[in-house]
């Protein structure tokens, strides 16, 4: 199986999993529940489950496991877009090809929803189907929350709403916003496998340094997309991060600047990867695919 089969083989299995994990049949609000589908299923690169599938595959921990986790990320994932589009938050109306949660609900639904499938996750990763043991179901709850809190997901957010109201941005600054606001995520996603499989710090650590590496130039693609590409081929709005004052790689360094940088991450990220051999083939490719997406 190479790269974009993995990839595509996630997107699916994903996709069932939350159509099975979240019914709307017999839910207790419904319209919650339409408002998470809406945002959860369907769409979506899928990118964190198919790291966390990936991580999990090369240190030989269970597939069922690292599928579940990569779900549960992913309802993290659907809930940080949801709020990102928020009007209080960048304000946006269209996601994935169609009208964000707020646009197609309303905001006090968009924000249930997104608060619906934050804490979902926790719910799904703390279920004895995602692993045995509940000691390995413990790390990997703290873990995501870690990454998904004040100390991750939601402390880079902040930081890329104060970064709007300052002039200029400089490095620190920007690789602050970007380590925490993506990067995070991304975080959990490659520790999880090495989790997962009980495996020791050092695979913990060299598949952390891979996805800072990816996280960074993951989130250098996407500045560059939204300069670089339309909306109709991204399924987001685009040309809005330099209207609106924010703290990217390419307000730095220019458009050429961001992707040499970007590229000198894949690289990096790579070398992280060596000692596991061919079994690291499809996150080698992974990583090239991430700075070199349309989409
Ligand atoms: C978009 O993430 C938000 C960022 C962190 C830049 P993705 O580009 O992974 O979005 P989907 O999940 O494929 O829609
Ligand atoms: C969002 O970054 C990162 C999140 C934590 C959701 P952006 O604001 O650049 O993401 P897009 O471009 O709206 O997908
Ligand atoms: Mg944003
Ligand atoms: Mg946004
Ligand atoms: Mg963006």
């Amino acid at each position: 199986m190479d790269f974009k089969q993995a990839l595509e083989r996630t997107a699916q299995d994903v996709d069932a999993l939350l159509d099975e994990l979240l019914p709307l049949q017999a839910a207790a609000a419904p319209r919650l529940v339409q408002a998470m589908r809406y945002s959860a299923l369907g769409q979506g690169k899928r990118l964190r489950p198919f790291l966390v599938r990936e991580s999990a595959r090369i240190f030989g921990a269970d597939d069922t496991s690292a599928l579940r986790t990569g779900a549960a990320l992913e309802c993290v994932h659907c809930y940080s877009l949801i709020h990102d589009d928020l009007p209080a938050m960048d304000d946006d109306a269209l996601r994935r090809g169609k009208p964000t949660c707020h646009v197609a609900f309303d905001e006090a639904t968009a924000i249930l929803a997104g608060d619906g499938l934050l804490t979902f996750a926790f719910f799904i990763l703390a279920d004895a189907a995602t692993h045995a043991d509940a000691a390995v179901r413990t790390q990997l709850i703290s873990a995501l929350a870690r990454d998904s809190g004040h100390e991750g997901m939601a402390g880079g957010q902040m930081l890329d709403l104060e970064a709007e109201e300052r002039a200029s941005h400089d490095e620190a600054e920007v690789l602050a916003v970007q380590n925490l606001k993506t990067g995070a995520l991304f975080r959990f996603a490659c520790e999880a496998g090495p989790i997962l499989a009980g495996a020791d710090d050092e695979a913990r650590a060299r598949m952390s340094a891979y996805a800072r590496n990816i996280g960074l130039a993951f989130q250098i693609a996407d500045d560059i997309l939204d300069v670089e590409a339309s909306a109709e081929e991204l399924g987001k709005a685009t040309g809005k991060d330099a209207a609106a004052g924010k703290a990217t790689f390419i307000d730095l360094y220019g458009i050429e600047g961001a992707r040499a940088r970007a590229s000198d991450l894949v690289a990096a990220a790579q070398e992280s990867l060596s000692p596991y051999g061919e079994k690291a083939d499809i996150l080698r490719q992974a990583a090239r695919f991430i700075i070199e997406r349309r989409k």
